[in-house]
């Protein structure tokens, strides 16, 4: 087990700065999520802590030691990318044997660690089979059970499970986890899956352009997100962001926090009142979401499917947020108002 550590960790294509002046530091054995859009410079720190990127400048350490000038085979990592390239022509158990037959481990040894990973991932009954005999979700076990023999001190990996399907995808989340956790090794998990984000990390640092918003665990980052960019990146729908009259503020809240108005006194001083035009409702099974304006500004508000919320579509009703379940955002810069900058 190791902490993983980037200082001032950068990289320069050409000009063009796909990360930009990164420090990070997992915890001991933690399960760290790096998440954010398309392009934002995931993959390109995740090959910089595995190696396989050449850093524009800053360092990596892992274990307290600086690994950056370390060829990939020495930092004792193992990598998982979202093309998990098995050899075709080789049976499940020799393509998990690989790494251990390169590095001349004795027969033995080999096949303990094997049945050991086999037994872990629950793939004892496919050792004898090729690749192309296995489900898409079999084939990523066994990618990851090639990368367990090795028993690195920290796992990097590339959105595993992005070519599942849902159904499969949660399934995996849910054993790759366990497995994260049987074994405790320290895992840097990229995805740009905001629900994998949430259900899986310890902690998420969310990423934009080649930096990072914010480190925190998932509640953290959900209930008290540093500025715009992450309250409207996490949660679906996102943050409302409605502006104050004066124009100085930008007032955000969750779509769950967004109730009908009460005259009866039980709403008081500690409710802000606006009033909200609703567009459009939208059934979903389980909630029920109401799209519609309060002002210029879109806003949303979620129900149980079967709370009995009085609206009409069309029409102009009196919302009210609690003040504690407010934030307050700077408008030109997105950072929150009414939080200390980390
Ligand atoms: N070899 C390269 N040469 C030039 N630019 C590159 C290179 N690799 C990545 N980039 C650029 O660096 C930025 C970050 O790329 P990166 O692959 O790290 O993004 P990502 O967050 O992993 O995105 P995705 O979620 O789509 O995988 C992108 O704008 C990309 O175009
Ligand atoms: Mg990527």
């Amino acid at each position: 087990m190791a902490i993983v550590e980037v200082r001032d960790l950068t990289k320069r294509f050409d000009g063009f700065v796909a990360v930009d002046g990164i420090d990070l530091a997992s915890a001991d054995g933690e399960f760290l999520v790096l998440l954010g859009p398309s392009g934002c410079g995931k993959t390109t720190l995740l090959r910089m802590i595995g190696g396989l990127e050449p850093p524009t400048g800053g360092d990596v350490l892992i274990g307290g030691n600086v690994v950056t000038d370390l060829p990939p085979r020495a930092r004792q990592i193992a990598m998982v990318f979202q093309s998990y390239a098995l050899y075709p022509h080789m049976s499940v158990a020799n393509n998990i044997a690989f790494p251990l037959k390169a590095a001349k481990l004795p027969k033995a040894e080999q096949e303990r660690r094997i049945a050991w990973a086999a037994g872990i991932l629950g793939i004892d009954e496919l050792l004898q089979r090729k690749p192309r005999q296995l489900s898409g979700g079999q084939r990523q076990r066994v990618a990851l059970a090639r990368a367990l023999v090795r028993e690195p001190t920290v796992f990097l990996l590339d959105e595993p499970l992005s070519n599942l399907d849902a159904q499969r995808r949660a399934s995996a989340r849910d054993e790759l986890q366990g497995f994260q956790r049987r074994v405790g090794t320290t895992t840097i998990y990229v995805t740009h899956d905001q629900v994998e984000a949430m259900g899986m990390g310890d902690r998420i640092a969310v990423m934009d352009r080649g930096h990072i918003r914010q480190l925190g665990t998932p509640s953290e980052i959900y209930d008290d997100p540093a500025d715009t960019f992450v309250a409207t990146f996490l949660g679906s729908p996102p943050m409302n962001l409605v502006p104050t009259a004066d124009g100085r503020e930008l007032l955000g809240f969750r779509p769950e926090h967004f109730v009908p108005w009460h005259e009866n006194g039980a709403m008081g001083d500690d409710w802000l009142r606006m009033p909200f035009h609703v567009h459009r409702d939208e059934y979903l099974g389980a909630e029920r979401l109401l799209y519609g304006d309060v002002g210029e500004a879109k806003v949303v508000a979620r129900f149980a499917a079967n709370a009995d919320v009085d609206y009409t579509v069309g029409v102009v009703s009196d919302f009210a947020v609690r003040r504690a379940d407010l934030k307050r955002f700077d408008p030109e810069t997105g950072f929150r108002l009414d939080k200390a900058r980390r």
